[in-house]
């Protein structure tokens, strides 16, 4: 009878191990964000957060300047969008736009420095409509990013190129194509958490306006009604824009949810109403500014299907629930605050 239970356990006991192995070393850290009972916390992992913090440190910002003496637009020769600022204002945002997109290669990145009026290199070009993106979201973005707002900071972190963007992906195939098209998902893709979920959740949710929601809301309904309204194709695409929601927050889907129920918006936290304007921003952002720049880019800065880079949650947030903490940078800055007159 003993030996009976020690077989097993020898078998198992490597299997446990190697179950575990796939776990996170503790100590994990649970914070409640809701009832007790109702499985509302999130789970962190203090190495992880760690990583985050030094990743998510706002620079200072320089000193207000004055605002009297002449205007830009009276100075320069080809001040299209901050005409309004001073000169020294002027000054101010370029040596701050300097050191938060092209520390390395200075004002050259953007600028001829034999004539800064030029608009040759398209860095400039695509630098001014950048302005007034961050105008747009700081403005007409404050459902999301409340008082907090954005500067350029906020997604470019010192790089010429935010260091998360996306593009459309390549279609791909099955190895040797025999067993036809992947349908966009099967590869453990980083965009959905490494699972086997759609790895373009971007394209349907971030640029067009698929419809995200797919749960049934009645149980198994009468004569005629289907309980389920959505595809299994379609929930897969959901559950991946979720994953990648979560991993761009760091979060738990319980950030949000209340994962006995997850349309109810009653049982939701309110960050999810955060959410769902966070969603709608960046489809505005992917339109309205980055698409509409393709052309201005050179071919290398465009993905394999030709499309400009985009912005998703991860542009942003870089793994924090907030950009920076919350570090509230924005307000050192007007001039991104609110769209300059034409
Ligand atoms: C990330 C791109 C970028 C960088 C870096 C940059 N600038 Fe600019 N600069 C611009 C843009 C865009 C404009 C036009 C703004 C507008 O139309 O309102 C501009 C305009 C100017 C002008 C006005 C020129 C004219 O006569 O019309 C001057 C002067 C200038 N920048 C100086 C500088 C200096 C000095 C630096 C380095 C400390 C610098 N810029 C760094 C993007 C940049
Ligand atoms: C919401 C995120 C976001 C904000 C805010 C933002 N950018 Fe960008 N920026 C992007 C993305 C995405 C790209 C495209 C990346 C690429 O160049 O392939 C980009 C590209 C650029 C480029 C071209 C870089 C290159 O080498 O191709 C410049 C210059 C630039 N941004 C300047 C700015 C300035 C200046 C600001 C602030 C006024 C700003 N950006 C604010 C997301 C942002
Ligand atoms: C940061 C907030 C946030 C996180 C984290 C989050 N969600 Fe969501 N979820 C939303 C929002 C917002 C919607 C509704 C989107 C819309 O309608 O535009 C939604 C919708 C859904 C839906 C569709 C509900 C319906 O009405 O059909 C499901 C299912 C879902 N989420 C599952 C998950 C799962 C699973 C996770 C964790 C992997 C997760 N969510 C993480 C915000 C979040
Ligand atoms: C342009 C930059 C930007 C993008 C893109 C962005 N966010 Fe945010 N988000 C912010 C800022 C800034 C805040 C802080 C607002 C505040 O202080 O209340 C924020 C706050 C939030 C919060 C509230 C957190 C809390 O605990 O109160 C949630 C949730 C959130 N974002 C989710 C998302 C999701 C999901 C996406 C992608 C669909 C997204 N964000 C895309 C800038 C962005």
């Amino acid at each position: 009878m003993k030996n009976f239970f020690k077989v097993p356990l020898l078998l198992i006991a490597p299997m446990v191990l190697g179950l575990l192995s796939g776990c996170e070393r503790p100590p994990i850290e649970t914070v409640q964000t809701g009832f007790r009972g109702t499985g509302m916390e999130q789970i962190y992992n203090p190495r992880t957060l760690l990583k985050q913090a030094a990743l998510n440190q706002a620079p200072a910002a320089a000193e207000a300047a004055a605002t009297d003496g002449p205007k830009a637009s009276e100075v320069y020769k080809n001040v299209q969008v901050l005409g309004d600022l001073s000169v020294s204002q002027f000054n101010r945002h370029m040596a701050a736009i300097t050191q938060w997109v092209s520390p390395d290669a200075g004002c050259a990145y953007c600028h001829n420095v034999q004539d800064f009026a030029d608009d040759g290199k398209y860095t400039k070009v695509v630098a001014r409509r950048m302005i007034q993106m961050t105008q747009r979201v700081n403005q007409d973005w404050k459902p999301h990013v409340a008082e907090t707002g954005v500067t350029c900071y906020t997604c470019h972190r010192g790089n010429n190129i935010p260091t998360n963007v996306w593009f459309a992906p390549k279609d791909r195939k099955y190895a040797g194509g025999a067993l036809g098209d992947l349908a966009g998902q099967n590869i453990a893709s980083t965009q959905a958490g490494l699972s086997s979920l759609p790895f373009d959740p971007f394209t349907p949710y971030l640029k067009d306006a698929a419809p995200i929601r797919v749960n049934g809301n009645e149980a198994m309904a009468g004569v005629g009604k289907s309980a389920n309204r959505a595809s299994i194709k379609q929930t897969e695409h959901t559950y991946s824009l979720m994953v990648h929601m979560s991993e761009s927050l760091g979060v738990n889907c319980t950030y949000c949810h209340n994962t006995r129920n997850f349309q109810s918006w009653e049982e939701s936290r309110p960050q999810r109403v955060t959410s769902w304007y966070g969603i709608r921003m960046a489809r505005d952002l992917n339109n309205d500014y980055m698409t509409p720049l393709t052309k201005t880019f050179p071919p290398e800065r465009l993905g394999p299907k030709g499309d400009v880079a985009k912005v998703n949650c991860t542009t942003c947030h870089q793994g924090a629930y907030k950009p920076l903490y919350g570090a509230p940078m924005a307000k050192n800055f007007p001039e991104l605050q609110a769209l300059a007159k034409p």
